[in-house]
């Protein structure tokens, strides 16, 4: 029998909230708050660094887009966050981590040249259990490479950026959710872009603040890269606490991973098909809309075992129309196309927050105790791993369950 705190909060009060921000970017961040209720994953530490705002502690939340909003945060790219300027939660959280031997310690990677894959020093073998990188193609349990037979999981990288308005304007046409990880210091230039992909009901997930190759950046910077990230999320969807991230490249090994699950509860998502769309804008471009094509024909009437979680991004019109002239193939070869978190989290796009139907949860910041799950809720996902990211001390298969 599952046991957990069930609290019944009164809703988020959505006009309250509306009527504080009545200016360009009040967008109505309403139609995706808590349905029916918030729940939080009672012990795990993530929930003490990213509190949920109004009603619970009388936070609110700067507007999307306003000058209050952007400005706590550290510039983007080429440099990660200062690592001096991290939160001191956080820096706690991690060292809390490494104190109950939870981060491995193992060496970082450099990465040699332009294009090429990180290194880790001589004589650390990329593809041993203590490092086991998933740039080596070494998968680490828990972390998600493939989609449960028969299902296409959608993704999309990079944004928001120059494609994602089309990206999300034939979503809306094919009333098709999917999985959006954004680097967080886009998402300063691309509010509205932000905001549209959050309600209409998309996964916003984490891909980092600048997009480093993260197994070559150190225990505070990797935190720096996941933290902000979450952080911006967080105050922009009225307190949510996203489920999934991607290392941008693919790039994260035994430590990036654990810093990730540990400190910020998130799930590493990796990919088994890449349509290297991304260089299609490139000049000389790196592939091709045919190219790109022929490997989904092949891809999508190919075996359904194991299911495909295919690279693609939302960087330019033309990555998203090699997407758009896919689509009908997976539907028309019999795929379940699917978000990852209908995928591989039971339909809930955050941490602390049912976006969908189901009954409601969780120990919180509340503090309240203990009450009986009902049994209707669903435990299984499509492929079986939704649970994959559980740890020791955390009770998921429950929350995942949600
Ligand atoms: C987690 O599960 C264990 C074992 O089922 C149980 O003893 C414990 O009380 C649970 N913790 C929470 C916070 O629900
Ligand atoms: C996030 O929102 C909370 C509540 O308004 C605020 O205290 C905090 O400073 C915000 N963080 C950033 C980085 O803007
Ligand atoms: C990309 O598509 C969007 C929306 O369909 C459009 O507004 C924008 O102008 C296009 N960008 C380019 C570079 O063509
Ligand atoms: C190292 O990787 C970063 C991306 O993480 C890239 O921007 C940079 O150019 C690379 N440096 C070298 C020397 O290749
Ligand atoms: C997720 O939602 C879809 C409908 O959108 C439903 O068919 C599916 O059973 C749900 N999966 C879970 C695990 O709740
Ligand atoms: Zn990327």
């Amino acid at each position: 029998m599952l046991t957990l705190a069930l609290l019944t909060l009164p809703l988020l009060s959505v006009a309250s909230i509306h009527s504080r921000h009545q200016h360009d970017h009040a967008h109505n961040i309403a139609k995706r708050l808590p349905s029916p209720q918030w729940y939080h994953e009672p012990d795990h530490p993530v929930h003490e660094l990213f509190r949920r705002g109004a009603p619970t502690d009388g936070v609110t939340y700067a507007a999307v887009g306003s000058d209050g909003w952007s400005a706590p945060y550290p510039p983007g790219p080429p440099a990660s966050p200062d690592v001096k300027l991290l939160p001191a939660a956080w820096v706690a959280a991690l060292n809390d981590a490494i104190a109950r031997k939870a981060i491995p310690d193992i060496p970082l990677s450099t990465n040699v040249s332009d294009g090429g894959s990180p290194v880790y020093p001589s004589g650390s073998d990329p593809n041993s259990p203590q490092i086991c990188s998933a740039t080596y193609q070494c998968r680490i349990d828990g972390d998600i490479w493939d989609a449960a037979d028969g299902y296409v999981g959608l993704s999309f990288d990079d944004g928001p950026e120059a494609g994602t308005a089309s990206l999300l304007d034939f979503l809306d046409q094919q009333k098709q959710q999917v999985t959006h990880f954004m680097i967080g210091s886009n998402i300063i230039y691309q509010p509205d872009d932000f905001l549209n992909a959050f309600n209409r009901g998309d996964d916003i997930a984490v891909h980092t603040w600048t997009h480093p190759h993260m197994t070559t950046q150190s225990n505070l910077q990797v935190l720096g890269e996941l933290g902000w990230t979450i952080q911006i999320i967080h105050n922009s969807t009225g307190g949510r606490v996203p489920k999934f991230w991607r290392p941008p490249y693919g790039d994260s090994d035994a430590r990036t991973r654990a810093i990730a699950k540990e400190v910020f509860g998130l799930t590493t998502i990796i990919w088994n098909q890449d349509t290297s769309d991304w260089s299609l804008d490139e000049s000389p471009p790196g592939t091709t809309a045919d190219k790109i094509k022929a490997s989904m024909q092949q891809w999508l009437t190919g075996p359904k075992s194991p299911g495909l979680i295919i690279l693609e991004h939302e960087l330019t019109n033309d990555s998203v129309a090699s997407f758009v002239a896919a689509y009908p193939v997976m539907k028309s070869n019999g795929w379940n196309v699917v978000s990852l978190a209908q995928l591989v989290g039971n339909n809930a796009s955050y941490q602390n927050s049912a976006s969908n139907s189901g009954p409601v949860i969780a120990a919180d910041v509340l503090g309240a105790k203990s009450i009986v799950a009902s049994s209707s809720a669903p435990t299984t996902s499509p492929s079986g791993a939704a649970n994959s990211g559980s740890n020791a001390n955390s009770n998921n298969s429950l929350v995942s369950a949600l």
